[in-house]
């Protein structure tokens, strides 16, 4: 356990505390999430759930560095998200997995090439060990035989096997997954979500990802559901009410 004296960031993977979130400026602006607290712990799987417009993608894009945090205390991976730098941002961005609902896979880059692009951010990881690597989590997820295949002659979840593969390869500490297989149906879905959740307990890599599919609930370790912008209360979000009240008062009288 760490104490609030000695906090070891390093090892969170993401802890949210008190985010609010707005959309829009002046009249139009509108408030999105509302006091979300969350924490997600090294090697869990963790679902996120909620109805259309419950805010799920938009709390996805601020654990991910992808849009900027206004107010709470967001640590993801050790470092803190309010008021980063957009260097700090681009470090954090780097250790992540993205897995999206729509695949972007290059359609002139074969599958293996596809997985292997994502490493050019990496230059320190040399290009043999790169293709190794893509090739080895290509078999892992069950495509040994179309590799070399061009997106356009793979299906719907071959595609977002190969997005996971991509995801995957850069050996990230967090995934975040949002809604990958809704464009899938029930049961290719499932078949392609287990690979991710397989590959990520190997790896012991947490992964937070979205679905409305509540087929897949068995999947994950925990569920968080959304409404309205809202945690709901009974989800494990993992903090005491106690907890929380007091962060409140702490976070309030320490806002400018
Ligand atoms: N760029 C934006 N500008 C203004 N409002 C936005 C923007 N993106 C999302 N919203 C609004 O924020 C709310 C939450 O959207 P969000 O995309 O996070 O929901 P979601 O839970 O991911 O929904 P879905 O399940 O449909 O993907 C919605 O009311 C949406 O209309
Ligand atoms: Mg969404």
């Amino acid at each position: 356990m760490t104490t609030s004296s000695q906090p070891d960031h390093y090892n969170v993977v993401v802890e949210a505390r008190h985010i609010n979130f707005w959309f829009g400026e002046g009249d139009l602006r509108k408030q999105i999430l509302f006091d979300v607290n969350l924490r997600i712990n090294p090697g869990e799987v963790v679902l996120l759930t909620g109805q259309s417009g419950s805010g799920k993608t938009t709390l996805l894009t601020l654990i991910g560095a992808l849009r900027t945090l206004t107010s709470g205390s967001l640590i993801v991976l050790g470092q803190e998200l309010l008021q980063a730098t957009r260097r700090q941002q681009v470090s954090v961005r780097k250790q992540i997995g993205f897995i999206f609902q729509a695949h972007n896979l290059i359609p002139h880059l074969t599958a293996l090439e596809n997985v292997q692009l994502a490493l050019e951010l990496y230059p320190d990881v040399s290009a043999a060990e790169g293709r190794q690597r893509a090739a080895d989590l290509l078999v892992a997820v069950g495509l040994e035989h179309r590799m070399h295949a061009f997106p356009a002659k793979l299906s719907g979840g071959q595609k977002q096997r190969v997005a996971i593969a991509r995801a995957m390869v850069n050996r990230p500490r967090l995934v975040l997954a949002d809604e990958p297989t809704s464009a899938l149906d029930g049961r290719t879905g499932r078949e392609v979500l287990e690979r991710l959740v397989l590959l990520a307990r190997d790896y012991h890599v947490p992964i937070l990802m979205v679905s409305h599919d509540p087929r897949i609930v068995d999947l994950a370790d925990r569920n968080i559901d959304m409404e309205d912008g809202s945690i709901l209360p009974d989800s494990s979000a993992m903090f005491s009410a106690a907890e929380l009240a007091t962060e409140k008062a702490l976070v309030a009288t320490s806002r400018p």
